[in-house]
């Protein structure tokens, strides 16, 4: 695991884009797992900038977002297909049919599961995939005690990730119990990770990720098996973290050839 901590958000997502422009500068036809919450707001405006100013091209960019809440149509204001496009796909000439998210409206779950996980196959696995994580350390929708190794499928939301979403519900009542997300098996066979974490609301649950021990009850600990995982952290995030020193050590003498 690689541990980059920033004086800012603003920094680590300015990182964080660079990245992504990276990946697609080496294969232009990458395919991105794409993550929602407040946290990769500002990536894809950075992302978008890139787009704008420097030619950034996703004509080729084939992405899958971690997942959606079952019973949201996709112009529901809440629902993950309304937030990615306001935020992101709307701003980029990613073409319309290269974007995948859960079907919120499913009325068939397991097939559409299926159907999710088989299309990340045939597109040839997810090359980059962007994460938040829960106060609880929850990773897309997998809350703790998710299965370490699930797919796609449907999971029961917690009480206190609903509270910490009810921001974006104009009535609390709206919030549903229901969502699809990719599993924390699904994840992990992606070729890489970028978790983005910012705030001291975060310092916990990164904490528990990256020195804590690998457990369902922080799926996110389950990072430290993944074979290239990077977490851009603000200081806030970074908090509580006992070997902050040595993670910032690492970063400053990383040989030239290794920087973005
Ligand atoms: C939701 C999303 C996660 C996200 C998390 C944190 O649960 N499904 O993908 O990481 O919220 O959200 P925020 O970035 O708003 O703190």
């Amino acid at each position: 695991m690689e541990v980059l901590i920033h004086p800012t958000k603003h920094a680590a997502c300015t990182l964080g884009a660079r990245w992504i422009a990276r990946l697609l500068r080496q294969k232009p036809d990458a395919v991105l797992g794409l993550a929602t919450g407040s946290t990769p707001v500002l990536l894809y405006q950075e992302l978008i900038r890139l787009h704008r100013e420097e030619g950034l091209d996703f004509r080729k960019v084939t992405t899958f977002n971690l997942d959606e809440y079952l019973g949201l149509a996709p112009e529901h204001p809440a629902s993950y297909h309304h937030f990615m496009q306001e935020n992101f796909f709307q701003h980029v000439n990613i073409p319309r049919e290269n974007t995948h998210i859960p079907d919120g409206l499913s009325t068939d779950v397991p097939a559409t599961c299926q159907a999710y996980e088989d299309k990340i196959r045939q597109a040839g696995g997810i090359d980059l995939q962007i994460l938040g994580i829960g106060g609880d350390g929850h990773i897309g929708f997998n809350e703790p005690s998710s299965s370490l190794s699930s797919r796609t499928r449907i999971k029961t939301l917690t009480e206190r990730t609903r509270q910490d979403n009810a921001p974006f519900f104009a009535n609390p009542a709206d919030i549903p119990q229901h969502v699809l997300t990719m599993g924390v098996g699904t994840i992990m066979e992606t070729r890489e990770v970028l978790l983005l974490a910012f705030g001291p609301g975060k310092a916990a649950p990164i904490a528990a990720t990256v020195e804590g021990p690998v457990t369902a009850f922080v799926p996110a600990s389950i990072l430290q098996f993944h074979p290239k995982a990077t977490l851009l952290l603000d200081e806030e995030a970074a908090g509580l973290l006992q070997r902050a020193e040595y993670y910032r050590w690492v970063d400053a003498h990383k040989p030239t050839w290794q920087r973005v």
